[in-house]
């Protein structure tokens, strides 16, 4: 099926809001436009006043069969264009091409064009297409607002590899119209009541950092928040599986309809985890747990003296490689996270624990890992690798769950 059928069957009768801004890109804007349109989609289009030199409001307006809009009243009748009810009226705001000035603007709060009062008021969800040259793109600031802009909710359709205008070659070219149309007909589909793909799996997910005691006052842990985890759990509840959500302390609220185990350290993770996956179809390793444990803890608060204190550890035991043991055609994903050779480590992760795949972050990757609301990871199977862009939490938790119900249907 092409991107145009996949959007055409969400978009009809959809309205979609087309946001142009200034960039040499600007022409795609109207095959875009045309494609929305063919799917059945009310478009209006919203333009920056620099964009009216890139493409003209005569074509766009011929294209979306609407008036274009570009200053905040008609200069003619003095006709107010307002922003609020155009962010309403929105089922999804999309605005490609995106400039890096735009996205600046949109990260930081600028509201100086009706293309942006709109985006500060819009409620609908937003998706933005990046175009700009390549040094622009990779540059820390863009990168550090598209962090923010997900952060917030934004949706990123990624710019491609290739031919610049400048002459220069990579990222940063505008993601090609048919790719931006499907990819906001998935985004609108999954807005929809989620498809209860799940209904009859039960699935475990351990979740956030251990806790291993070194007296009743001092403890060993690490950073990890249990947000991916949590998202995780919510998908897989939202589509229909019975979660058991083995989790460490957070302070996150529970998804609705996962069932929480709290558990403190690793020994309590182990055993709440392999007596739950006995009724399991699968489960996801996504908890931080600790690798070594006090070998004895002391019972009353340990007194400071002169001297260096040591604490002697001991290995805990390892939950996702006992459940990789007893699996056996049941689900297994493992989590990686890794500061270097994160590709040979992820690997031999996958093969010792016999994961069916693994999601790797890397701590060398800018907005993944601990704490953030944003991560970019890789999934690796047998088959090879999918390194996926910068992403929510909420949205990578949609790709793995994608994935385990493609393992379920073999
Ligand atoms: N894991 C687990 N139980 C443990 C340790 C890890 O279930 N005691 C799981 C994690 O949830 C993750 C995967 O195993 O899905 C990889 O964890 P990680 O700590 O990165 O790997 P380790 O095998 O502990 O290797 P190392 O510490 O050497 O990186």
């Amino acid at each position: 099926m092409d991107s145009a059928t996949a959007a055409g069957r969400t978009l009809a009768g959809r309205h979609i809001l087309l946001g142009i801004t200034g960039s040499i890109a600007a022409y795609k804007a109207a095959m875009l436009c045309r494609l929305l349109k063919t799917a059945g989609a009310e478009v209006q289009v919203v333009m920056t006043p620099l964009a009216k030199q890139f493409i003209t409001p005569l074509t766009m307006a011929t294209l979306s069969k609407n008036p274009i809009l570009v200053e905040f009243f008609n200069p003619e009748n003095g006709a107010w264009n307002s922003h609020v009810s155009l962010g309403e009226w929105a089922d999804c705001y999309v605005i490609a091409p995106a400039t890096a000035n735009t996205l600046a603007k949109m990260a930081t709060g600028v509201a100086d064009n009706l293309l942006l009062t709109t985006y500060l008021s819009a409620r609908c969800p937003v998706v933005v297409a990046p175009a700009m040259d390549l040094d622009m793109y990779a540059h820390p600031a863009t990168q550090q607002n598209l962090r923010t802009l997900v952060e917030r909710g934004v949706r990123i359709v990624e710019p491609g590899d290739g031919e610049l205008a400048s002459g220069l070659s990579g990222k940063g070219r505008m993601a090609e119209p048919g790719e931006i149309a499907a990819f906001v007909g998935r985004l609108l589909d999954g807005q929809d009541e989620k498809k209860k793909t799940l209904t009859g799996k039960r699935l475990i997910v351990t979740a956030g950092a251990t806790i291993e005691a070194i007296d009743p006052v001092r403890f060993i842990s690490n950073h990890s928040s249990g947000k991916m985890g949590y998202a995780i759990a919510g998908e897989l509840a939202a589509r229909g599986a019975e979660v058991t959500l083995v989790s460490g302390r957070t302070a996150l609220p529970v998804p609705p309809g996962v069932e929480r185990v709290d558990v403190l350290s690793a020994d309590e993770m182990y055993d709440a985890t392999v007596a739950a996956f006995d009724k399991a179809d699968g489960a996801v390793m996504c908890a931080a747990v600790a690798d070594y444990t006090p070998e004895s803890v002391s019972e009353t608060k340990l007194k400071k003296g002169d001297g260096e204190l040591f604490i002697r550890l001991r290995r805990t035991r390892d939950i996702a490689a006992e459940l990789g043991r007893r699996k056996g055609e049941r689900i297994l994903v493992g989590f990686a996270l890794e500061t270097d050779h994160e590709e040979a480590h992820a690997q031999s992760k996958l093969e010792k624990k016999n994961f069916d795949f693994i999601v790797l972050n890397s701590l060398r990757d800018a907005g993944a890992g601990f704490r953030g609301d944003t991560n970019k990871v890789t999934f690796i199977d047998r088959t090879g690798d999918e390194a996926l862009p910068l992403l929510s939490k909420q949205e990578v938790a949609e790709r793995i769950a994608d994935r385990i119900e493609r393992l379920f249907a073999r």
